[in-house]
């Protein structure tokens, strides 16, 4: 009984993915961005795999949901993509085929017993809106935003219940304007930080508008989708203390205070002020932004990040970056993800569960993203066909515990999402490392449940499990 972890009642055991991630690009209207890169840079792409049909579910939702439903998945997050939704970019006009789709998935979803969480921008803007506006650069590209969102509301705000603006924020910041890993990689720390502050506006002008349209009155609820990466420092010297505070605010408060309390982080601001990268901004815009916080928070955790105060003659020659104020601390004796390269640390679960209780007014929210990518599964298959992913069992259990602990502790958590359901392409590293409870088979398109589906589907059941030690 004791070493049996029981979480709370309606707890959701579910699995993430995206539109861009899943579905193909079959009869979209628009491209987006990675569409669009992968046209002109395939070598980008692991194995040169790119988004066009990616896991096929534009073709098979239907089976696959019925395969969540069979590992006992209680709900599911995806995305729904702006360039399948709109067909006219500038009025918000819908696109029939984008309708007729998402409209099929919702419905399957909840007719098998599936809550759907709609999210409405995993880092997929249409290729269009950079190439004429800058992208988020331009404030005129978050009044569309917000008019495909009002369209998304008004065709599906019925049957969906929960809505998120953004998947991890940050990673546009990073990855298009800072450290080039995302099109159109430029590296440009003033542009960054403007782009940082139009997404959350934007973020806080859909939560306005969904408010407007009287979303919430129907049961609607809204949040946002955050990769909260806890920052360690290297010691407990003052140097390393305040670097690691540092990264925290430009990487996990830098959305996580607007969403939730309605303002930037102080510190965030003085520096960038300091250093003269502040974004510009209207007094009616800070408005929204104070107004436009969150119902409740996803959080997406892989990795922590650990931070050493920045050394001298670190420097480095792309202009304002960040990393002015740290360094990226490499920690011997971390344990490793040695295939996508990730720190595997556990106890950040409990940390960031405290830190939302303690310090974000004990918001409810729950883990939007957490797992485990592994090249070769194959190499795992039993007699029987089935991966044998104990390493991901392992993964989970262990978050799991920490996640527990926390709730325990009074933390407000209503649920455990996994990344992804169904392997699917993971951007750049397209179908190198799988996360999946089921395998695809990218030749045949066969997908078949893996050791860890089965044991999800156990803990979804019994709204829990037994401790590690205690395993048999
Ligand atoms: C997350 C992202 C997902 C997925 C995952 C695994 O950061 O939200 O889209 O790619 O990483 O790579």
């Amino acid at each position: 009984m004791d070493n049996k972890l029981i979480f709370p009642e309606g707890f959701w055991w579910g699995s993430a993915t995206s539109g861009p991630q899943s579905e193909g690009s079959f009869n979209k209207p628009h491209e987006s961005i990675f569409d669009y890169w992968y046209k002109i840079e395939p070598e980008a792409f692991f194995d040169k795999v790119g988004p066009r049909i990616t896991s096929n579910f534009y073709n098979s939702y239907k089976e696959d949901l019925a395969m969540l439903k069979e590992i006992g998945l209680n709900s599911f997050r995806t995305s729904i993509q702006w360039t399948r939704l709109i067909k006219d970019l500038e009025t918000g006009e819908p696109d029939e085929d984008g309708v007729r789709f998402y409209n099929a998935v919702i419905d399957e979803t909840i007719s098998n017993g599936i809550i759907p969480v709609m999210n409405l921008h995993h880092f997929d803007l249409p290729i269009e809106l950079y190439e004429k506006y800058g992208g988020w650069e331009s404030k005129h590209v978050v009044k569309l935003f917000v008019r495909f969102a009002e369209t998304a509301f008004k065709l599906f705000g019925d049957r969906v219940k929960y809505w998120t603006t953004f998947n991890e924020p940050i990673v546009i910041v990073e990855g298009q304007y800072l450290y080039e890993f995302h099109y159109p990689k430029v590296v440009d720390g003033k542009k960054a930080m403007q782009v940082l502050y139009n997404v959350n506006l934007a973020s806080a002008s859909v939560i306005k508008r969904f408010r407007e349209l009287g979303l919430q009155e129907q049961g609607g609820k809204i949040g946002i989708i955050l990769n909260l990466t806890p920052a360690y420092p290297r010691s407990d010297s003052d140097e390393d203390i305040e670097a690691s505070r540092i990264a925290d605010a430009f990487f996990n408060a830098s959305f996580l205070d607007p969403a939730v309390k309605g303002s930037f982080p102080e510190k965030l601001v003085e520096l960038l002020k300091m250093d003269g990268v502040l974004w510009e901004s209207t007094v009616e815009e800070d408005r929204v932004i104070n107004e436009g916080t969150v119902d409740f928070l996803g959080v997406n955790y892989y990795q922590p990040r650990r931070v050493k105060a920045k050394e001298a003659g670190s420097l480095d020659d792309r202009g304002w970056m960040p990393d002015k104020y740290f360094d990226n601390y490499d920690m011997p004796g971390k344990r490793m993800n040695p295939y996508r390269g990730w720190e595997i640390y556990p106890k950040a679960m409990y940390d960031i569960a405290i830190n939302i209780r303690d310090n974000y007014d004990n918001i409810p929210w729950f883990i939007s993203e957490n797992g485990m990518g592994v090249q070769g599964e194959e190499k795992y298959v039993n007699e029987e066909g089935i991966i044998e992913d104990d390493y991901r069992i392992e993964f989970f259990k262990e978050h799991l515990q920490y996640l527990h602990q926390g709730i325990s502790e009074g933390s407000n958590c209503f649920g455990y999402h996994t990344w992804t359901p169904i392997d699917c392409w993971s951007w750049t590293n397209a179908y190198k490392n799988r996360y999946g409870f089921i395998a695809v088979d990218l030749k045949t398109k066969n997908k078949t449940i893996k050791k860890s589906g089965r044991w999800i589907k156990e803990v979804s059941e019994n709204n829990g499990f037994y401790k590690l030690s205690q395993d048999k």
